[in-house]
């Protein structure tokens, strides 16, 4: 930062300047960000257990994500979309993209955010079934922009902003009985976080998603895996529905595709995507798939690969499940719940999550909460996480712990 404005004037004009959805005044002024920590103002280091919601998966400032985004700024940033020029980049990242969805995927369209990779496979599914309703689930999150907020499901962060979409129909997560009595010939798709994220990091039932599977395929409806938060490894295989013997016809990608730049991705197949040529030019956006975001995303995808990443996330998020799961006999009566997969969990307490949150802060680390189910502290760190980083956030929680008990 070449500005001489001090951490105290940006914390005063932060509040005054930037439309916050969150009152209160920020006491965190970042500095510098690498790894698995973060650096504020005043020089104090904390350990980052969130990884920027979900984005940080190779850490932060990964050197070569780094060097791969001075290169490609040198070469150029952005052009032009539409398809006017060949992208070379958005290639290699489509490849890699197309890759790690395996079999049934073929072609992407790429974006920069969640919310608008929602919105493109909402409208796809459209396109190509020409039906109109849509299948969510209760606690799903998958945006707030006017298609994706649809079909989330808190109803205070809905009803205000009415009318959305007309026909969405909310059924219990993990529920084949009430997903079956909703899917019918007039559903374009389901959408589904196959691991829910913000709903509490739930992982359904074995026979959940492969159940969906068989429901769209008998009432011929789509069926949408929003990866947002659960792709790129973050779960231990590159994205969550792969824990299943489960295909979905459209895959949404974000948050940790741009390796910490904004890129995101519709995973589909071409002949569904073709829909979108009649007319031609039925979906846009400007800056998706903008060439500096797509090769930082694939310095990430190569760092995951080639650092044997899922693998490494699977290992540490055993190791932390297990580490969490050792404390609930210390805190009698504290502890509801430990769940996730790889390096996404859930710790449920049965006292307030937000002291302890708090709390761990002040103890040097970052832990967050999720937006649709209270009582949860989640816990997604770096996929570079090592044993010692973890023995040291769980020293914190247990001072934060013992403190609340
Ligand atoms: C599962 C899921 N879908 C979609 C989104 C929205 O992504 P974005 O905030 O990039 O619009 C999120 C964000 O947390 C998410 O967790």
């Amino acid at each position: 930062m070449t500005s001489t404005a001090t951490a105290e004037d940006y914390r005063d004009r932060f509040v005054q300047r930037l439309s916050q959805n969150m009152p209160g005044r920020k006491e965190f002024v970042i500095e510098h960000a690498e790894g698995c920590t973060l650096t504020d103002a005043e020089g104090r280091t904390y350990l980052d257990m969130t990884s920027g919601i979900g984005v940080a998966n190779v850490g932060h400032s990964h050197p070569r994500v780094v060097e791969a985004v001075q290169r490609q700024m040198t070469r150029y940033a952005h052009v032009n979309v539409y398809g006017r020029f060949v992208v070379p980049e958005q290639v290699e990242m489509v490849d890699r993209l197309v890759a790690a969805a395996g079999p049934g995927f073929d072609m992407a369209y790429l974006l920069s955010t969640g919310a608008e990779a929602n919105e493109c496979a909402l409208k796809l599914a459209r396109k190509v079934t020409g039906r109109p309703k849509f299948v969510a689930f209760e606690r799903a999150y998958h945006g707030r922009s006017f298609g994706a907020l649809s079909v989330s499901w808190r109803e205070e962060w809905r009803t205000p902003f009415g009318p959305l979409l007309p026909e969405v129909e909310f059924v219990p997560y993990d529920d084949l009985a009430a997903a079956a009595a909703a899917i019918d010939d007039r559903t374009a798709a389901v959408i589904v976080e196959p691991i829910q994220g913000e709903g509490g990091i739930r992982v359904p039932s074995d026979d959940f998603l492969p159940g969906l599977r068989a429901l769209c395929d008998a009432a011929g409806a789509l069926l949408i895996a929003d990866e947002v938060q659960g792709g790129m490894g973050r779960s231990g295989t590159w994205f969550s529905h792969q824990h299943w013997d489960v295909v979905p016809d459209i895959i949404t990608t974000a948050k940790a595709t741009g390796g910490g730049l904004p890129l995101a991705a519709v995973l589909s197949q071409a002949e569904r995507f073709a829909t979108f040529s009649d007319p031609p030019l039925s979906h846009l956006t400007t800056m998706g798939g903008n060439p500096v975001a797509c090769a930082a995303g694939i310095a990430a995808y190569d760092v995951i690969v080639e650092d044997e990443l899922l693998e490494h996330a699977t290992a540490m998020g055993e190791y932390l499940r297990a580490g969490l799961s050792a404390l609930g006999p210390n805190f009698p009566g504290m502890v509801a719940d430990v769940r996730g997969r790889g390096l996404w969990c859930a710790l449920e307490v049965t006292v307030d999550a937000n002291p302890l949150v708090n709390r761990m802060q002040e103890l040097g680390v970052l832990v967050g909460s999720v937006l649709n189910q209270s009582g949860t502290i989640r816990i997604m760190p770096p996929l570079v996480i090592t044993t010692a980083q973890i023995d040291t956030f769980l020293t914190a929680l247990r001072t934060a712990m013992a403190e609340a008990a």
